[in-house]
């Protein structure tokens, strides 16, 4: 089963919207199999972003980043990367659709309030960076015989 990673960045987290972000995710039937509350070291943040590192933004986007606690997320399902980015919206908040977490809630660029792998190399690089693999849990869904 294909898996993916969003991350609720500090701006989400500081306006409380833990809880309607996850609120989509269950309600679009996606599985929530790894979830954490945690600060971001430069390291950590640096990894992440590595392939913006020459970008003139990078500086700004590691502050961003590890400025406050983040909300980490793994997703399990079938095609869930793509399905992650639909419901996370363009980079660009100004770009992003209503009905997108980011067109909903988002203003710039630079604080886009989640993040969500682009594929599914990404995720695999994404998941294996930000959780051990005890973070991860099997469990079974009372109602995924009906969402997959
Ligand atoms: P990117 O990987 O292009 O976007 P996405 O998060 O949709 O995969 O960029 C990573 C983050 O870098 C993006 O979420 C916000 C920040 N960023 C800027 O601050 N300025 C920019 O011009 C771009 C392209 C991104
Ligand atoms: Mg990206």
């Amino acid at each position: 089963m294909e898996r993916t990673f969003l991350m609720i960045k500090p701006d989400g987290v500081g306006r409380n919207l833990i809880g309607p972000i996850v609120s989509r995710i269950e309600n679009k039937g996606l599985k929530i199999v790894g979830a954490k509350l945690m600060t971001v070291s430069e390291d950590l943040a640096k990894t992440h972003y590595g392939e913006h590192s020459e970008r003139p933004f990078f500086g700004e986007l590691v502050d961003f980043i590890t400025s406050g606690p983040v909300f980490a997320m793994v997703l399990e399902g079938e095609n869930v990367v793509e399905i992650g980015r639909t419901l996370v919206g363009k980079t660009n908040p100004a770009e992003s659709a209503p009905g997108t977490i980011r067109g909903d809630y988002g203003m710039t660029v630079g604080k886009n309030i989640i993040h969500g792998s682009d594929s599914v190399a990404s995720a695999e690089k994404e998941i294996a960076l930000w959780f051990k693999e005890d973070e991860i849990i099997d469990y079974s869904l009372v109602n995924a015989a009906w969402v997959y």
